[in-house]
């Protein structure tokens, strides 16, 4: 039986409507590929120069080696590098805008008014000195520090990693001599090593992919993340709701999409401001809605509602009653201005690196993110004077989320119950078994699964066996659409230990209610709030990161940037589970590297199962097992 395309009700109530409006969506496109390229799938495909594409035979019936003489082990290594580095270079590239926007802002050319306790505290981590420094003078030592890591010559390691990881761990990767240099150094020479005629051991190969995770990892999550609460401010917890029955018929809606926030939060505020031009234009005001990691991070910091998540970004158009979609960087379909050409909605790109045919592009500076955010805003208003009634259909779906869970909101939280040592609560939770563990779960949707389905199974499963759970990304917005965001989630799907636990905690922070069985901690870049968390733990009780039973997984992978996340939380010493097989099964040995060897060095691994039950079932496993070495209660 073909599996269905979503568990998402609003996805199911709209594909029909698209198939009606002779829309072509992601699914369309994915069955029109049937059958996938099996060399592909398996990673052996090379055309890493203009004598291939050579391509290995898995059955050993033809070719074992490419034109140069690579193996198969060379060549799904290399590809899987080049991959990471791909996915870090996103991360960075993303981390060093926002650094560029604090050096203006710090310099009084951008207005933001910059997070006083970030400052102090991103301060005191990289040894510069405090006292008697203003917040901007403080933010032009920060951007100092930034640039200096993303420019520097010679073998000085990143400083944001040695600055921010885990004692324990700087050590393990100094003994494999994988600590970064300057991310674009690092990410050029992990190029330079996959072109031809370069590395042919996959060993080495491996050892530069959990490279790539670590430059992903602090110059660009940990670095995306501290200049962008710098800026924007650190967020704390916020109650909003999620899918697209957030979407308002008589409204002007404005969806972001992408992932970064600077555009974003002008748009909110622009369309906070231009309200009565929206009325003017017979609307009752001006909706904005989030997708992707744009959206989560204006959820983050200002409560803007979620519409939906990678897979749905088509079908949020079909609903006919989107006005503008506003896209900045990753993620984005090209398809998008294909699906608009159907119905009214303006697309816009705002990007240099990100135009699409079809779509209105209207470019946003850090000088001119005002003057852009207003034309968006007023572009959409205008659109909504197009809409044509009949095409609108808004699936009536929405879930009340309770979001905001920075690091600092959590320790906030726990402050009340413990004011000397917030961990402590949380720590001796753990201790005493009433939460087994704690899962991360980040990353996409892809449409090779079943939209949603391992997110939310994987999750259910996990929290009813007492695990607390930490989501970021489109897998937050999974896990907000299904419910497992509020605290009705903790009575329904929690175990006892964790309710408990979570009871106590939503009462200590004034709730009356308990604190949802999933905190949402914010978009892919804030994956370093998991990291922070993790890191905070493990210097609290003084043991490696790789002891505590904390495991990581994306459960619908998709993008380049999910493998290298995932690797960085490999290079933590964390089980990594991944629902959807990534292209190295062609090769035994980068398997068994990935899901075994390393773990023997690094204390982290790749753990790959498809089936939501046997996944969590695995990382049950993994933690009951880091449990008892710790000499816990399993
Ligand atoms: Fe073929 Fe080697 Fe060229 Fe790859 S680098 S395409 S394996 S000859
Ligand atoms: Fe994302």
């Amino acid at each position: 039986m073909k599996s269905p395309k979503s568990i998402d009700p609003a996805v199911l109530e709209l594909l029909p409507k698209a198939s009606l409006d002779g829309v072509e969506t992601v699914w369309d496109r994915y069955e029109a590929q049937q059958p996938q390229c099996g060399f592909g799938s398996l990673g052996v495909c090379c055309r890493h120069c203009v004598q291939g594409p050579c391509r290995i035979d898995p059955f050993s019936n033809g070719p074992s080696k490419g034109i140069c003489g690579a193996s198969v082990e060379t060549i799904v290594a290399r590809n899987l590098l080049r991959q990471v580095a791909g996915g870090a270079a996103a991360h960075v590239d993303h981390a060093y805008e926002a650094v560029e926007a604090l050096e203006l802002a710090a310099k009084d050319v951008l207005n933001y008014s910059l997070d006083e306790i970030k400052l102090q505290q991103i301060s005191q981590g990289l040894g510069i000195d405090v006292s008697g420094k203003d917040k901007r003078e403080l933010a032009l030592e920060i951007v100092k520090a930034a640039y200096a890591d993303l420019a520097n010559h010679g073998n000085r390691p990143i400083q944001w990693l040695m600055a921010h990881a885990p004692k324990e761990r700087i050590d393990v990767w100094q003994n494999l001599g994988i600590i970064p240099r300057n991310p674009d150094r690092e990410i050029r020479e992990a190029m330079h090593q996959t072109t031809m005629g370069m590395d042919a051991d996959p060993v080495n190969l491996v050892l530069a992919t959990a490279k790539q995770g670590l430059v992903d990892g602090y110059s660009g999550l940990k670095l995306a993340t501290d200049i962008q609460d710098i800026l924007l401010g650190t967020p704390t917890p916020v109650v909003t709701e999620a899918n697209l029955g957030v979407l308002k018929k008589d409204f002007v809606n404005l969806i972001i999409h992408g992932h970064v926030p600077l555009l974003s939060e002008k748009i909110v505020y622009w369309a906070k401001k231009l309200q009565a031009e929206a009325v003017a234009a017979g609307a009752e005001g001006i909706q904005i809605a989030g997708i992707c990691c744009a959206g989560n991070e204006v959820l983050m910091r200002s409560g803007i509602p979620l519409a939906t998540n990678f897979l749905a970004q088509e079908l949020a158009i079909v609903t006919g009653a989107v006005d503008a979609m506003v896209v900045d960087v990753q993620c984005i379909m090209p398809s998008l201005a294909q699906v608009a050409s159907c119905y009214h909605t303006q697309i816009i790109t705002t990007m240099p690196i990100v135009k699409i045919p079809g779509a209105t592009h209207i470019p946003f500076t850090l000088e001119n993110g005002d003057q852009a955010a207003q034309e968006i805003v007023r572009k959409a208003i205008r659109a909504y004077g197009r809409r044509d009634s009949k095409k609108i259909k808004i699936p009536d779906y929405k879930r009340k989320i309770m979001a905001g869970f920075s690091v600092e909101a959590i320790i906030g939280a726990l402050k009340r119950i413990d004011p000397e040592q917030p961990l402590k609560p949380l720590v001796d939770n753990i201790v005493n078994g009433n939460i087994l563990g704690v899962v991360g779960t980040v990353g996409c949707n892809n449409v090779k699964v079943t939209q949603d389905q391992m997110h939310v199974e994987l999750v259910k499963e996990l929290v009813k066996n007492n695990v607390l759970v930490v989501a970021t990304g489109c897998s937050a917005h999974a896990l907000a659409k299904a419910g497992l965001m509020n605290s009705e989630g903790t009575e329904d799907f929690a175990g006892d230990g964790l309710k408990a636990v979570l009871t106590a905690l939503g009462q200590a922070a004034g709730l009356a209610a308990p604190l949802p069985p999933v905190l949402h901690m914010g978009s892919c870049v804030d994956n370093s709030r998991i990291g922070d968390l993790v890191t905070a733990i493990a210097a609290y009780l003084n043991v490696d990161s790789a002891l505590l039973p904390v495991a990581a997984s994306a459960p619908e992978l998709q993008h380049e940037k999910a493998l290298s996340i995932g690797t960085w939380a490999v290079t933590l010493g964390l089980t990594t589970h991944l629902g959807v097989v990534p292209p190295v099964l062609g090769s035994k040995m980068v398997t068994e590297l990935l899901t075994k060897g390393l773990s023997d060095v690094i204390g982290g691994k790749f753990y790959v199962e498809t089936d939501p039950l046997k996944a969590a079932d695995g990382l049950l496993e993994d933690i009951r097992a880091k449990r008892k070495k710790l000499g816990l209660p399993s």
